[in-house]
């Protein structure tokens, strides 16, 4: 599977790479080609793309889109045509039994892995690395991670004042069975482990299925308070609620007796263990009051920021939960339109864990949660896939700086935007302000205009004068509109402007 990642390259070149003989009698095997075209910068592509996609389409197969990537199926010998287009970038990734048996590569970034029994990864899955989507400025999803990040670096810190907490948001999200299962002490035939539930490069690698992954390697490196962020991999359907990409937050702390404890006159008063029995409330290992000291910070500071994001009179309740990984764990729920909705699970360190990872005189805890879940009640998006859209109506909602902002995301429309530029010389008496020229674009355009957005503001040198370009997206709510009456409205908006606000068209 997925031996070409191709780049505008020629058929032949194509084949190749994937290898194929040259010449090879084509088999009738069925091609995933993704074209990622960035709908936003470069709108002019999307409709050329467009018209040839409606000739694709008739002769071959169907096609989907979602969120800038347009993925067409289609038959393996009509690759030449879209191959040759120089003017967008090109990402070609097979989806054929032959391919898979044939050459049994999975190539991710510069590694090949040797594909086996256990390879079910697909192209389509593929496509999603590297997309970071906690990282993207203004992203909803970064907006969420930084209140995080802000709360956990003020909560703790150092005598010296600095944060403890470090941030690990870039860590490869290919990891081992023995990171994603084994160091977190799940068993060997532990259903999470399934070839049905996630996503195998291979039997020795996998596409980390949760953040915890990341836990026992951080801590043997000598990490004590960190958080890990990123995205992760399960096989789910596709709806409303559910992805096969998420991306989650891992928060660990681990604490010597002193930290615990504070600093006392006779410190062998305190222990961190004991011998004693496992129970509902303890592990064998370790000493009762220590672990309700861990149990009320953990608990103190997940409820504290569960309160920073969802406000201060929220509703919430701790729920016993199982964890192979922490003893005793708990699932922090908060009350949302009278709903209960499970918010993070969390726990107390499993102690086999820490010493495995070599730390023999911390206790820990551990806590994880879904970004998405949080960024879909926060700000009432009403669809996980709308993350992944490249859509401006949906990422231009949360273009602002502060990610402290509370917002309520306002659906738009599924039909696509037409965008129109206007670009005016400002009348040299200085009265022209930017918002008498977009109170006329909603006057004349009313509910078809979605943005309007300055996009070039410049002086000519030499006239001294200024002129604006703004870019107008067009998109109804109810159906889809055609360029030529896009056409007539913008023409009224630019007659207008030049007679109310004195600008002149260029
Ligand atoms: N890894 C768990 C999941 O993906 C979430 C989780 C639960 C993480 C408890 C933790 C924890 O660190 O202590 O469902």
């Amino acid at each position: 599977m997925t031996p070409g990642h191709v780049s505008g390259t020629s058929p032949t070149e194509f084949e190749r790479r994937r290898g194929l003989a040259e010449g090879a009698e084509p088999a009738r095997d069925i091609l995933e080609i993704y074209l990622s075209i960035s709908w936003e910068n470069e709108p002019e592509y999307g409709n050329c793309f467009k018209s040839e996609r409606n000739t694709w389409l008739s002769q071959y197969a169907d096609s989907t889109s979602e969120a800038g990537i347009m993925v067409l199926h289609c038959s393996r010998l009509l690759l030449s045509k879209p191959l040759q287009r120089p003017w967008f970038p090109a990402f070609i990734r097979l989806n054929s039994t032959t391919a898979q048996v044939s050459s049994g590569k999975v190539q991710i970034g510069e590694r090949t892995y040797e594909a086996d029994e256990m390879t079910n990864v697909t192209p389509k899955i593929l496509s999603h690395l590297g997309r970071n989507l906690h990282l993207q400025k203004y992203h909803p999803l970064n907006h969420i991670s930084q209140r995080i990040s802000k709360f956990m670096y003020s909560r703790y810190l150092s005598p010296r004042g600095n944060p403890l907490f470090s941030i690990h948001d870039r860590l490869q999200p290919v990891v081992t069975p023995h990171q994603n299962f084994d160091s977190l002490l799940i068993p060997k035939d532990h259903v999470s482990r399934k070839k049905s539930d996630n996503y195998y490069i291979n039997k020795d690698f996998l596409l980390r299925a949760h953040t915890s992954a990341h836990q026992s390697e951080l801590i043997s490196m000598g990490f004590d308070n960190f958080l890990v962020m990123g995205d992760v991999y399960r096989r789910d359907e596709i709806d409303a609620s559910h992805y096969p990409v998420f991306h989650q937050v891992e928060g660990v702390r681990l604490t010597t007796k002193s930290e615990l404890f504070g600093s006392h006159q006779n410190m062998d008063d305190f222990q961190l263990f004991e011998n004693t029995e496992r129970s509902e409330t303890q592990q064998g290992v370790h000493n009762l009051e220590a672990v309700k000291l861990l149990e009320a910070d953990l608990k103190g500071c997940l409820e504290g920021l569960a309160m920073t994001l969802f406000g201060k009179d929220a509703e919430m309740r701790w729920v016993d939960a199982y964890f192979p990984f922490t003893h005793p764990s708990w699932e922090l729920e908060v009350k949302l339109n009278d709903d209960w909705v499970e918010l993070l699970g969390c726990g107390v360190i499993e102690q086999e864990i820490l010493v495995n990872a070599g730390v023999i005189d911390k206790v820990g805890w551990a806590f994880g949660l879904g970004l998405e879940r949080w960024a879909m009640k926060l700000y009432g998006i009403p669809d996980i896939r709308l993350f992944w859209s490249s859509d401006s109506g949906f990422l231009s909602q949360f273009k602002f700086e502060d990610s402290s902002k509370n917002i309520r995301y306002k659906n738009v429309s599924q039909y696509p935007q037409c965008v129109n530029d206007i670009s005016f010389w400002l009348p040299g008496d200085g009265a022209y302000e930017p918002s008498d020229f977009y109170d006329l674009v909603r006057n004349i355009g009313g509910s078809t205009v979605e943005q309007v957005t300055l996009i070039d503001n410049f002086t000519h040198p030499k006239k001294k004068m200024t002129s604006h370009c703004y870019r107008i997206v067009y998109r109804h709510m109810e159906r889809t509109l055609t360029q030529e009456e896009v056409n007539v409205i913008h023409k009224e908006i630019e007659k207008t402007a030049a007679e109310s606000l004195n600008v002149v068209i260029r």
